[in-house]
């Protein structure tokens, strides 16, 4: 099924110059971009966006880390895209994640841990409208 999913290159990742060693590895995988913008992220938007993870300890930290710089917000499609794109990015912690996928490769930390991808259909569709004013 052709899907659609957001993905967000956290400012660590635009701080380290990762950005085109990730979007290649999805270029690659035969996924198309179809919305690409750099922007500075405020709390109002980010508070929406993790309001799941809002009574969690790591909350605050993770509003100021993702407040902190710019970022790349990336609307993807492709060929069940969704599950596609959360095997490449890999496990939340990246001592957790496996080598070769984008946080096993380039994260060393739990908070920053330079990718966001949509987990489901829901969160996807969900993102994709949340962010739409920025692309
Ligand atoms: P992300 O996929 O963007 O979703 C929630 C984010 O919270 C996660 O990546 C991490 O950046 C951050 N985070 C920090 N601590 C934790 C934790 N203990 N469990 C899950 N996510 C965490």
């Amino acid at each position: 099924m052709i899907e659609k999913t957001l993905i967000i290159l956290k400012p660590d990742a635009v701080k380290r110059k990762l950005i085109g060693k990730i979007i290649s590895r999805f270029e690659m995988k035969g996924l198309n971009i179809k919305e690409l913008t750099m922007a500075k992220l405020d709390s109002y938007i980010l508070e929406k966006h993790y309001e799941e993870h809002k009574n969690k300890a790591f909350f605050n930290d993770l509003i100021d880390f993702m407040t902190s710089g710019s970022v790349i917000l990336i609307v993807l499609e492709g060929k069940n895209c969704i599950k596609t794109v959360r095997k490449m990015v890999g496990a939340t912690d990246p001592f957790e994640a496996d080598p070769g996928t984008i946080r096993g490769d380039f994260a060393h930390s739990l908070t920053e841990n330079v990718i966001h991808a949509s987990d489901s259909k829901n969160s996807a569709d969900r993102e994709i409208k949340l962010f739409k004013k920025y692309f």
